[in-house]
């Protein structure tokens, strides 16, 4: 199956809201907001952040969609002046394995070099996630030896790594 890997328009709340929803259900300690947490958001939210992140030289959110017009994936990244941070890397089970999460994170890492190339890009991982780990290293980021706890699962912790800008 042909997946595509492209920016998220403004029209796509509803299944970016699906797709959230769905990791925050099926990967709990990988993000620092719980699914009760967004289940309870009024729909303007995700209008919201779907508008700004379409259109947005600060913020912007790819996904991953297949054949069905099926969201699959999504990765986003805030941008603030010399700094950028990745948020909310899923993939959904059914398409692990096949090079995907590479794929948005090399579109969104393609994305912060135009608009911030002098940016650090940051990120927080919980360290028992293999495959996010292992993903974050082959594109070159590595911890910064900074850890915080998960607020919503006690004994969770999330590394900070980062890649430093190429100049
Ligand atoms: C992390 C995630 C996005 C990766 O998606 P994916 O489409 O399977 O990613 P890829 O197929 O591009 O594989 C990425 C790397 O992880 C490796 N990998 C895959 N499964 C792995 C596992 N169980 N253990 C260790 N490494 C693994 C792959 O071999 C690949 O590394 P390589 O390029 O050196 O071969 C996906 O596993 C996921 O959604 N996990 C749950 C949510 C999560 O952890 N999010 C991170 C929040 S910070």
């Amino acid at each position: 199956m042909a997946i595509e890997v492209r920016r998220a328009a403004a029209e796509d709340w509803p299944e970016m809201r699906r797709l959230r929803l769905l990791a925050l259900a099926t990967d709990r300690t990988a993000f620092g907001r719980t699914l009760e947490e967004e289940r309870a958001f009024a729909d303007q939210v995700w209008i919201d952040r779907a508008r700004a992140s379409a259109a947005s030289r600060e913020v912007a959110t790819w996904v991953a969609e297949d054949d069905a017009r099926r969201m699959v994936g999504m990765l986003g990244a805030h941008v603030a002046g010399d700094g950028a941070e990745l948020f909310g890397t899923w993939v959904d089970p059914s398409a692990r394995g096949a090079g995907l999460g590479g794929r948005l994170l090399d579109a969104v890492l393609a994305w912060i070099a135009g608009v911030a190339p002098a940016a650090a890009v940051k990120l927080w991982v919980n360290p028992e996630l293999a495959a996010a780990v292992r993903l974050y290293e082959s594109r070159g980021f590595a911890r910064t030896g900074r850890s915080a706890p998960i607020e919503h699962t006690a004994g969770v912790c999330s590394d900070e790594m980062v890649l430093a800008p190429r100049r």
